[in-house]
């Protein structure tokens, strides 16, 4: 049946909450109704699903959902608030009642059928009140006279702080402006708590505690967010092509793919790279991607990884992934090279191929990305994803310097601020064509070279911070003082 909820969201990564919940909800095939406009300066929705299983297949997944509430009463002031579930409480229509003071599009007066109170009221089940403000510090003294301002519910069984039967939930809003915090909410809510989204798995996954990250280790958090763009699912096969440290295979594996991954960095995939921890000298034996997923518990899903240039694969041609989840080198902390020699017509003789080791040239991003783009296209089943990140500079971005290729369609795009003046970009990528899947694109932009562009910027906003500090030091009455003194001596 559907039901009115109020979903909850942490608030940052603000721009990726869509693409994440658009991601499950096509996962799941669950349709949504929005009854107010979602807006990104605030940390909720509001929304009527088609029942409570698929808000907890929903939560199930979401890594930026806090938690989600059955909705009984939102209103823009307390007063308001107590009026309308007290009018609930005595609504005996059994159907949701919509008063007509409008703000935003929603009712300020509506009134939830009594009966779906009552079903929460019996002297059976125990229950708890929480109490949550927003950009508002409140003791608990203060949040217990707020519990005990909803004594009118017919709340009949006995309070039960740990595990109760019920968790009624009462929310206040105070804005998103830690310097602008006003007297009263600007908005409130009441209703019964349904789930908690995926918040503990950033814990539990937190590269803190992992034994094995490399410098360049995605976060536990954007990690999550991949795989649900990528809308991995149980045995499904995902493949991580820079894989690096093996973060990304990590929530694949959770949410049960079977994942591998390959890398050109033979030290980085045997873990005999420089230690990323400070003050660790040496790497110790446990360290590796088979380590981490044994250490969550998931080594039965992986596979392994492959030591291997990614412009030249090795995968069998009707070998087809469900997902393709990357982060491709950027060359500011890690080269962007591939094998080949700059030389024409070098030929290695049979004595030196033994112990030959391959020399290395730029592997400019256009042309990893131009890889990328028409290896999913031979390489990812119809129908399913390819989910990368793109580093670029603020200033200069127009979304048509994107990768693109005929065989997908790119159904996400947000944007991670890195600096003043870069970003990355979590582009996810629906293969929607397999006809065209021989066609090798070639880049929009074959000469961009984030590398150049990111250490230009670089240097000239350090030589911009070193002529302000030296204007600044210069209008410096104390320090003119002392370097008159410094002259005079
Ligand atoms: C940004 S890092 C990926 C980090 C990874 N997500 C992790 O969790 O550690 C990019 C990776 O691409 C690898 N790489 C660079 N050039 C490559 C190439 N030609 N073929 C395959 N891997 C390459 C680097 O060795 C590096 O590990």
């Amino acid at each position: 049946m559907w039901r009115r909820y109020l979903m909850w969201f942490a608030h940052e990564h603000v721009d990726f909450r869509h693409a994440e919940m658009n991601s499950i909800l096509s996962l799941f095939n669950i349709p949504i109704k929005f009854i107010e406009k979602p807006s990104v300066i605030r940390p909720y929705w509001i929304v009527e699903l088609p029942s409570e299983e698929c808000v907890k297949k929903i939560a199930s997944r979401s890594v930026l959902l806090k938690n989600c509430i059955e909705l009984w009463s939102r209103a823009k002031t307390v007063s308001q608030l107590h009026k309308n579930l007290k009018g609930s409480v005595e609504n005996s229509t059994g159907e949701w009642i919509i008063g007509d003071s409008e703000h935003d599009g929603i009712s300020d007066s509506h009134l939830c059928p009594k009966e779906l109170i009552e079903s929460c009221c019996s002297v059976k089940s125990s229950f708890k009140i929480e109490v949550e403000t927003f950009c508002k510090h409140f003791t608990m003294k203060e949040k217990v006279e707020k519990i005990e301002t909803f004594s009118y519910l017919p709340l009949e069984g006995p309070v039960k702080l740990k595990n109760p039967d019920v968790t009624l939930a009462y929310l206040e809003f105070y804005g998103v402006d830690p310097n602008n915090v006003p007297e009263e909410p600007h908005d409130v809510f009441f209703g019964k708590w349904v789930v908690d989204g995926q918040r503990d798995l950033i814990q539990v996954h937190s590269l803190k505690k992992r034994q094995f990250i490399g410098n360049t280790s995605m976060d536990a958090q954007l990690s999550i967010i991949m795989a649900n763009q990528a809308q991995v699912r149980r045995a499904d096969l995902v493949l991580d092509p820079f894989v690096g440290s093996g973060s990304l295979l990590v929530p694949a594996a959770h949410f049960g793919a079977h994942v591998w991954g390959s890398d050109i960095d033979f030290m980085m995939l045997h873990a005999r790279t420089r230690p990323t921890r400070v003050g660790q000298k040496v790497r110790t034996k446990d360290e590796s991607i088979r380590g981490n997923m044994r250490q969550y518990g998931i080594e039965s899903q992986y596979l392994d990884v492959v030591v291997s240039d990614f412009s030249m694969p090795m995968w069998r041609p009707d070998l087809k992934f469900d997902a393709i989840i990357t982060d491709p080198p950027y060359g500011v902390r890690e080269p962007t090279e591939r094998i080949g020699i700059d030389r024409e017509q070098y030929s290695l003789s049979e004595e030196h191929m033994v112990n030959h080791i391959p020399a290395k040239v730029e592997y400019g991003l256009p042309h990893i990305y131009r890889d990328l783009l028409n290896f999913a296209a031979r390489h990812l089943q119809l129908g399913r994803r390819l989910v990368c990140w793109y580093p670029l500079v603020r200033e200069e971005y127009k979304e048509a310097q994107l990768p693109s290729h005929p065989c997908f369609k790119l159904v996400s795009n947000s944007e991670q601020v890195l600096s003043k003046l870069t970003a990355r970009r979590l582009l996810t990528y629906e293969k929607v064509h397999d006809d065209v899947s021989q066609e090798t694109v070639e880049p929009n932009d074959a000469s961009y070279n984030f590398r150049e562009k990111y250490f230009s910027v670089g240097e000239e906003t350090r030589r911009e911070r070193k002529e302000r500090k030296a204007e600044e030091l210069a209008t410096n009455p104390l320090w003119r003082a002392a370097k008159n003194r410094e002259n005079a001596t």
